[in-house]
Order: C-alpha cells, then sequence, then structure tokens
C-alpha cells in the first residue's frame, strides 16, 4: 500500500532522466559487465589510456583484454581487421568531445562498444553497446546508463546510494577541502560492487536536473576558455556541432601551471593517475596524464570564474 502524508522526503523536482530508454545502473563498469556478460567475447581491445576501474569487470569474469595505443588526438592507432568475430573493441569518448569519431569508427570497427562516461549526451548508435557514468557530470554519488539491444527486464537487485552521499554534502555545508576524503572514500566504496539497478535516490536527483541548461552552459563554458586558449593548447581540438564536453582539457608542458591553479583553488584531476605505473616517460600516454589539464566548464560556473583561470594560464 502507498504511504500517503507524514513527514517530507528531500523535495526534488520530478522531471525526467535523459536516458530514459536505456537501462540504468548503479556504475559504469557494472554496465560493461553487463555488456561483456551478454557478448560473451574472449577478448576486448582496450585503450591503454584509460582508468584502472575499466578492467574491474574483466578480472571478475576472467574475460581477456588487449591493450591498444591512441594518438594525439585520441584515435587508436590500430587496424580494426584485425578483431576476429568473438572479440570486441571498446572505444572511450575522450572529454566527450570524440563525436565525429566515434561515427566513423562505428563504421569501420566490428564488436564496438562505446564508454561514453565521459560523454553523458551523446547520443547512441544503434546496435552500439554504450554505457555512461553520471557522477562525472553532475553532483550524484553513482549511476550509470546503459544501451545493449537483446537485452531487457534485468532483474538485478536495486542499489542503495544514501551511505555515499557525505562528500556531496559536506561540499554545499563547508567546502571541496573538508569533503575531499569523504570523496575518495565514496568514489572507493563503488569498487567490486555487485551489479544492481540505480539507486532510488540517484534517480530522484538525475529527474531534479534541468539537462538544456546543463548542456548549453557546458558547450559555452567550453568556447570560453577555447577562444583564448587554444593557441596555446598542445591539443588540437574542437567542439563537434552536437558535443556537450565533460571538461577543457589543456595541454601543456608548463607543468607548474598546475600548482598554480591549485594555490587558487582551482581543483583538477588527472585522467587517469594508474597511467603513471603502467607506462614510462617515453609514452605518449604517460605525457598525456602529466600534461592534459581538465579545465572545468561544468554548469556550476560561468564567464567570470572562467575569467580567472584564463589569466592564470595565460
Ligand atoms: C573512461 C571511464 N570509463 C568508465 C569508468 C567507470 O565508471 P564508474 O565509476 O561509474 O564505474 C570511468 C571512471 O570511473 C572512466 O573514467
Amino acid at each position: 500500500m502507498k504511504e500517503i502524508g507524514g513527514y517530507f522526503e528531500l523535495e526534488l523536482r520530478k522531471g525526467e532522466e535523459y536516458h530514459k530508454d536505456a537501462i540504468s545502473l548503479n556504475t559504469g563498469r557494472n554496465a560493461l559487465e553487463v555488456i561483456l556478460r551478454s557478448r560473451k567475447y574472449s577478448k576486448v581491445f582496450i585503450p591503454f589510456y584509460t582508468c584502472d576501474v575499466i578492467l574491474e569487470p574483466f578480472s571478475k569474469l576472467g574475460v581477456n583484454y588487449e591493450f591498444y595505443f591512441i594518438d594525439e588526438d585520441f584515435e587508436p592507432v590500430f587496424d580494426y581487421k584485425k578483431i576476429k568475430d568473438d572479440e570486441g573493441f571498446l572505444y572511450i569518448n575522450y572529454f566527450g568531445i570524440k563525436d565525429s569519431f566515434v561515427f566513423e569508427i562505428a563504421k569501420v570497427c566490428r564488436n564496438l562498444i562505446i564508454d561514453n562516461s565521459q560523454a553523458f549526451f551523446s547520443e547512441p548508435i544503434s546496435n552500439i553497446p554504450t554505457f555512461y557514468s553520471c557522477r562525472k557530470f553532475f553532483g550524484v554519488p553513482d549511476g550509470a546508463y546503459l544501451y545493449l539491444d537483446g537485452v531487457a527486464n534485468i532483474n538485478f537487485p536495486i542499489d542503495h546510494s544514501e551511505a555515499r552521499f557525505s562528500h556531496l554534502l559536506k561540499r554545499i555545508e563547508y567546502d571541496a577541502e573538508i569533503g575531499f576524503d569523504d570523496f575518495k572514500t565514496n568514489d572507493h566504496g563503488l569498487m567490486q560492487k555487485p551489479i544492481m539497478q540505480m539507486s532510488k535516490l540517484t534517480k530522484a536527483l538525475l529527474c531534479n536536473i534541468d539537462y538544456e541548461f546543463v548542456k548549453k552552459k557546458r558547450i559555452e563554458n567550453f568556447l570560453v576558455l577555447h577562444e583564448p586558449l587554444h593557441q596555446y593548447n598542445e591539443l588540437k581540438i574542437s567542439l563537434d556541432e552536437k558535443s556537450v564536453p565533460m571538461v577543457y582539457p589543456f595541454r601543456t608542458v608548463n607543468l607548474a601551471l598546475r600548482t598554480k591553479l591549485t594555490e587558487h583553488k582551482i581543483y583538477i584531476a588527472t585522467y587517469w593517475p594508474n597511467i603513471f605505473n603502467w607506462s614510462n616517460e617515453n609514452m605518449l600516454e604517460y605525457s598525456l596524464a602529466k600534461q592534459i589539464m581538465p579545465l572545468p566548464i561544468d554548469q556550476r560556473y560561468d564567464g567570470n570564474m572562467l575569467l580567472k583561470i584564463i589569466k592564470l594560464l595565460r
């Protein structure tokens, strides 16, 4: 029987999810696990330039993987003809700015899997397994979406995420520094979690988001940074017409800039720290991890905030 009355729940706008036709799960890596379970590939080619959590479903299921390398445009240096019938090929839509390439690779690469963890707003291409991870784009602790033909009515239990909210709450109550340890703990808590459906709480928060506003803001902010910074950016990037980026990837050999930003309380991630353990200084992937500063362009910021970043980097 439905409960009526009594005390209030957290009050949120009852909008719609952005990926309402997708399967909603607890994490991106688990969405990949569902793909691997369903496609039963004997081996999957995966990019060396990746986050190590991608390996979790492979070790869990005992599926083989082989690394491939990318070029300076984040495109595979790979002969797609070498992929066999029972092998898959995973490509990451890096920083959410590789939509045109995703479209191209989909024409020539068999058994493709698209990791849109960095490209929440990119549309899936029909028949190509595609997954998304929500917390890279929004203030939610977990959540993922999966498009996978032939898989319906999944009966996984529903996850609960109320215990993973402390960093999100502390960032509002206090500041980023005070919540940082909680962020690491809660992030760590997603490791080795079984495949579950997205929690009701994460889903409710995702229904609260004004997606059109977020899209517009991210594109606007990317361009605000790109205009003055592209001449200093060692990456030759542009924004596809329909792309909504995760960050503005600024590559520079001036590594002191990272420290300078931190000193001004501008925090930027490293994509990905595991690369330093896997590679050596002569490898492109090592340089990308070291030199790319993923500058924030998300919906929290506007032109004035970004001016501060521009002034520091110029
Ligand atoms: C490129 C990429 N793919 C997949 C994932 C996994 O997503 P999730 O943390 O939701 O499992 C991550 C990071 O966590 C990532 O950076």
